[in-house]
């Protein structure tokens, strides 16, 4: 009896600590890792020399200006301000916008469907085309970091 109830209390702990594992990483850390990691997947299988995302093109892509797309819309940062850290302004029906940095949100980019429709939206206004998915990892590897 007593042997019994032992492994059932491990299996209770082992159940506590799964559920505690995501809050103690930080609430969106899983979705985020997850995402990263089916595009890395998707970046290998279309180019086999793809070697990792980098914070430093992603901060390119976030502040260059273009001229593909919407006019009001030129640089990822026409919406998301300079400062990844701040609150943003849609440039387009001026309503605020939070922080996307992931130390000033923790939930920015953990749900995967939010993630793609922004892309694809937001790409399309500032470059005029949809992003590659390498930009999309560069994207969030650089304001992971921020
Ligand atoms: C027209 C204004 C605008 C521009 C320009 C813009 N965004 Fe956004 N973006 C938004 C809004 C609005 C949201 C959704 C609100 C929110 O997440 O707080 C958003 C959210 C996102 C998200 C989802 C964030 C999450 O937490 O899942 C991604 C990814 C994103 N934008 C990427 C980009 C990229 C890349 C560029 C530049 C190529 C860009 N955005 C330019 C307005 C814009």
């Amino acid at each position: 009896m007593k042997k019994a109830s032992w492994k059932h209390s491990r299996v209770i702990l082992a159940v506590l600590v799964t559920l505690a594992a995501p809050v103690v990483a930080g609430a969106g850390d899983n979705g985020r890792e997850a995402i990263l990691a089916a595009y890395a997947a998707e970046a290998k299988a279309s180019d086999p020399s793809f070697s990792g995302f980098s914070a430093n093109r992603g901060e390119t892509l976030f502040r260059s200006v273009r001229s593909g797309g919407d006019e009001r819309t030129p640089s990822c940062t026409s919406c998301h301000t300079g400062d990844p850290r701040a609150p943003g302004r849609n440039a387009k029906t001026g309503r605020r916008i939070d922080p996307v940095a992931v130390s000033a949100n923790v939930r920015r980019f953990t749900e995967g469907e939010k993630v793609e429709k922004h892309f694809a939206r937001d790409c399309k206004s500032v470059l005029g085309r949809p992003c590659t998915v390498l930009e999309k990892g560069d994207y969030i590897t650089f304001l992971e970091g921020q």
